[in-house]
């Protein structure tokens, strides 16, 4: 092969011995976007560094982690169904992760320790800020009791916003709010409504959060039992599903002319953290990661 030849080929990426690396534990793990945006900023500020999805499946999440830790890995995003053992495994449990009760995000400290966070919550919080709404005070209606209620549910009452829980089945917005009420700072300010009855307790409501998997590409049929006309004109509307991005939720919230938060941003506020520990650069988020993910997620029905 002559010079000229070998100047014509495409340029390996570059992985050596000082690559930081990381990745996303998960199982399936094929769908994940956070590869994509986390080499895109890997890629944006230079760094040395590379993101792989990581398919582990149920019951060999410890001898991976370890076996990561092992090889030299910096750490790693944690997904379905892996976050409460994630939850387990770590030796050190960040605030964030004691009171959403599961771990997304693994960083294995220069000690030898693991340490466990919960990026959910503040990464929801975040992208809410980042549309220009205020998160402090008032009243917040969490539909949903599973995993990302609880981590929404925590970081909105560390704010001073108080949240009522509703779910399709009530015993489990009642532990969920339970589980807020045992920690002293969060005290009184959870209450659950039922899920027939949200006529009754929108109206009092600055915003409204869906986290149920109802809107979803591939999700359950039907819609939320929510008639948004019985809304202030100041509620602000989230759905932290993102595929598509434009939920049936957020079109009609849209239509009334409510603002509206979808879930992209959530997605891409709760990688930052990880990326920070690991790569150490806190990433900008611009409009080009998002455009990247948007473009990404249209084949899948957006
Ligand atoms: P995650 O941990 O990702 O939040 P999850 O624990 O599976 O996911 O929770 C999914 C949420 O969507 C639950 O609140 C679930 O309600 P139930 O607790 O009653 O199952 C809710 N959900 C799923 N399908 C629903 C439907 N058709 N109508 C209303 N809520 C639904």
């Amino acid at each position: 092969m002559t010079r000229a030849d070998m100047q014509a080929l495409p340029a390996p990426r570059r992985i050596g011995g000082l690559t930081a690396l990381a990745g996303v534990i998960g199982w399936p793990v094929a769908h994940s976007r956070s590869p994509l945006m986390h080499n895109f900023w890997l890629a944006q500020y230079g760094i040395d560094g590379a993101y792989v999805p990581l398919p582990v499946r149920p019951g060999a999440f410890d001898v991976a982690v370890r076996g990561l830790q092992a090889a030299g890995f910096h750490g790693t995003n944690v997904t379905i169904p892996h976050k409460e053992a994630a939850f387990r495994i770590v030796d050190r449990l960040d605030r964030s992760a004691r009171r959403s009760g599961s771990v997304n995000t693994l960083v294995f400290a220069p000690d030898g320790a693991i340490e466990g966070y919960s990026t959910d919550g503040d990464g929801f919080v975040a992208n809410v800020e980042a549309h220009g709404i205020a998160v402090t005070g008032g009243r917040a209606l969490l539909l949903g009791a599973g995993g990302a209620a609880r981590a929404i549910a925590a970081s909105l009452l560390d704010r001073g916003v108080a949240v009522t829980i509703a779910n399709r089945t009530a015993a489990r917005a009642h532990e969920l709010a339970d589980a807020m009420r045992a920690d002293a700072e969060a005290g009184a300010m959870v209450d659950v409504a039922p899920w027939d009855g949200l006529g009754t307790v929108l109206p009092g409501c600055d915003m409204l959060v869906n986290t149920t998997s109802v809107g979803m590409h591939g999700g359950p049929p039907g819609d939320l039992p929510i008639d948004l006309a019985l809304a202030t004109p100041a509620l602000v509307v989230c759905d932290i599903v993102y595929v598509p991005r434009q939920t049936a939720l957020l079109r009609t919230a849209a239509a009334r002319g409510l603002r509206c938060v979808d879930g992209l941003g959530m997605l891409i506020h709760q990688a930052r953290l990880g990326f920070r520990k690991w790569f150490g650069t806190d990433p900008v988020i611009g409009a080009e990661v998002e455009a990247l993910l948007d473009a990404d997620l249209r084949g899948e029905g957006s």
